[in-house]
């Protein structure tokens, strides 16, 4: 069931995910050659209290971290460590936080250092296929009008789109009805009601969509060791589109 949001709840998601953005910008700032991603981890941790709020993450189904730090090949749920960056890496954080009883989740991918012109590229796509997904959705829209803009975009460039992870509902559960995959077919699935919360969530493959589960049971990497990337806002539906909740 696709939870529609009260005027007083939505002010709580757009508290929510306003401390969200803030962490993920945060945390984005301090990404740099040779910082580990526990440090990182340990930055967003900082800004969460300083700020009032809670991971959403922490303990969700037993995941042990604060934040996820998903470098080069891992596509999402890398768990801080003690893994350096080094120059040319891409990484995805993704930041969830309660506050006020509700969640919010944002996530972006970042450059290490100097990138070459091809991931420079991937990211950009990437992102284009994020923000794309947010222009076609408003109320009334179905569910596969904004898969399919991702699938689409990333195709189009040459890459392709995870199948096995999905965008999702949000609110006061991080995961809510209803899953938005990053592939599908427009005018098909259920239409997105005004005043629903969602989080969109791409994720691309510069190669195969075939995943891997490392022995972690969280880590979730690609196939063929190729890059991908993550981005993520969590909007609220209007009839004319959507509000972006997870900016600062
Ligand atoms: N933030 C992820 C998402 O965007 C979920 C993280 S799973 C967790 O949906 F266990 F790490 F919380
Ligand atoms: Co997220
Ligand atoms: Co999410």
């Amino acid at each position: 069931m696709i939870h529609v949001k009260s005027a007083i709840e939505i002010v709580s998601m757009r508290n929510a995910c306003r401390l969200a953005a803030e962490v993920l910008k945060e945390t984005g700032k301090n990404v740099q050659i040779g910082i580990t991603t526990k440090e990182l981890e340990n930055i967003a941790n900082k800004k969460i209290k300083s700020l009032g709020a809670k991971s959403a993450f922490f303990g969700y189904r037993d995941y042990p971290g604060i934040i996820c730090t998903s470098v080069n090949e891992v596509i999402i749920h890398g768990i801080p460590s003690y893994r350096k960056l080094n120059d040319g890496d891409i990484i995805g954080i993704d930041v969830g936080v309660v506050y006020e009883g509700f969640c919010g989740d944002t996530a972006k991918t970042f450059a290490v250092g100097k990138i070459s012109e091809n991931t420079e590229k991937f990211l950009k796509i990437s992102e284009l296929s994020l923000n794309k997904a947010l222009d076609n959705c408003f109320a009334g829209q179905r569910i596969g009008d904004v898969s399919s803009v991702i699938q689409k975009t990333a195709e189009e460039n040459g890459f392709s789109v995870v199948r096995d992870f999905v965008g999702h509902g949000i609110g006061r559960n991080l995961h809510e009805d209803p899953q938005i995959p990053n592939r599908g077919k427009a005018g098909i699935g259920v239409r997105i009601p005004e005043s629903c919360c969602l989080a969109i969530e791409v994720m691309i493959n510069e190669g195969t969509w075939q995943v891997e589960l490392l022995s972690d049971n969280w880590t979730v990497i690609t196939a063929d060791k190729k890059l991908s990337a993550h981005f993520e806002h969590t909007v609220l539906v209007k009839k004319g589109g959507v509000e972006i909740l997870t900016v600062c």
